[in-house]
């Protein structure tokens, strides 16, 4: 996949809102949720779509949940599993993030 990339802004993100970055080729949301950022492919599992291609339109309206925009699945920003929507029960690819520095960063 990659080995490691910087994640911009990430220090400044906050509970309830969503980076969208492209590394390779991959398109990844980056959240956080209690204090910690977590990482997904932006690639629904219900037809292998993007889920949206804005971060601030990647959460659903209360912020609680990552929102595919095609056909309304929420994922869980704890865990990227899908908890309502045509693709209940399959989950998000999670990525992995690392810090150094201060700085976050995807990891292999
Ligand atoms: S493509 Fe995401 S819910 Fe259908």
């Amino acid at each position: 996949m990659f080995n490691k990339h910087l994640i911009p802004n990430a220090q400044n993100l906050q509970e309830g809102k969503a980076l969208n970055i492209k590394v390779a080729e991959y398109d990844l949301l980056i959240t956080k949720y209690e204090g910690k950022l977590r990482a997904y492919q932006n690639l629904c599992p219900h037809q292998n779509k993007r889920l949206h291609w804005s971060s601030e339109d990647s959460l659903d309206d209360g912020g609680d949940y990552l929102k595919c925009h095609h056909h309304g699945a929420l994922f869980s920003p704890k865990d990227g599993s899908c908890i309502t929507g045509p693709c209940q029960g399959a989950a998000l690819k999670k990525a992995t993030i690392g810090i150094e520095k201060g700085n976050y960063y995807l990891l292999a």
